[in-house]
C-alpha cells in the first residue's frame, strides 16, 4: 500500500475505534519520564538535525498547518508540547490579538519558552505538566488546538486521549 493510503487507512481506523477498543500500534514508545529527560537534555545542550521547530520552521507539515489554521480568525489557541515555543512565537508575531496557552512536561523547555516569549507579555502562557493529555484541557472552549512533533512521542493511549481533548475543546 502506498504510504499516503496507509496513513489515510490508519487515520480512518483510529477515528472509527473508541479510545479503549483497539491498539493499532503496540510498539513501545518513550515513557513520559524518559521523554522528559530527553527534552530536558535537548533544551540544555541544543540539538542539530531534527525537523521540529528548533530546526527552523518551514517544513511541509508546518507550512500545511499554517496555511490551514486561519489564525487571523482566531482569538485563542491551546498548544500541547510547545517546546521552546517557536510556533507560538511565529504565529503571535503575525496575529497581535491572538492569545496562546501552552503546556509542556519538560521544565527546561518551559523555561526556554518563557524566556523567548517574554516580549509577548500576557498573550502567551505556558504551564509545566506531568505529561498527561488532560493537561491540555482548558476551562473555556478555544478557537484552535495545535500540537506539532509531539504525538509520535506519546503512547497510543495518551495520543488518543489528547486527540479527544482537542476535539472536545476546540472549534476547529
Ligand atoms: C519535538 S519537540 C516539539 C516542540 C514544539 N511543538 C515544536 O514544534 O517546536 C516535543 C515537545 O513535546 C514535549 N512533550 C513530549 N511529551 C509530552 C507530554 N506527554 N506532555 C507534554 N509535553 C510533552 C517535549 O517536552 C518537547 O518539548
Amino acid at each position: 500500500m502506498p504510504a499516503r493510503s496507509a496513513l489515510l487507512a490508519l487515520a480512518a481506523a483510529a477515528q472509527a475505534c473508541p479510545a479503549s477498543a483497539v491498539t493499532l500500534d503496540a510498539r513501545r514508545t518513550l515513557s513520559r519520564a524518559e521523554a522528559r529527560r530527553v527534552y530536558d537534555g535537548f533544551a540544555r545542550r541544543g540539538h542539530i538535525g531534527g525537523r521540529d521547530a528548533s530546526g527552523g520552521y518551514g517544513g511541509p507539515a508546518v507550512e500545511a498547518l499554517l496555511s490551514m489554521a486561519a489564525f487571523a480568525d482566531a482569538e485563542s489557541c491551546v498548544e500541547f508540547g510547545c517546546g521552546q515555543a517557536k510556533l507560538a512565537n511565529l504565529v503571535l508575531a503575525e496575529h497581535p490579538s491572538l492569545r496562546w496557552s501552552a503546556v509542556d512536561q519538560s521544565p527546561e523547555m518551559v523555561a526556554l519558552a518563557r524566556a523567548a516569549m517574554r516580549p509577548h507579555g500576557r498573550r502567551f502562557a505556558v504551564a509545566l505538566t506531568g505529561g498527561e493529555p488532560e493537561a491540555a484541557a482548558v476551562p473555556q472552549r478555544v478557537d484552535r488546538f495545535v500540537s506539532t512533533y509531539v504525538l509520535d512521542l506519546l503512547s497510543e493511549r495518551d495520543m488518543r486521549g489528547l486527540l479527544g481533548r482537542g476535539r472536545a475543546h476546540s472549534r476547529t
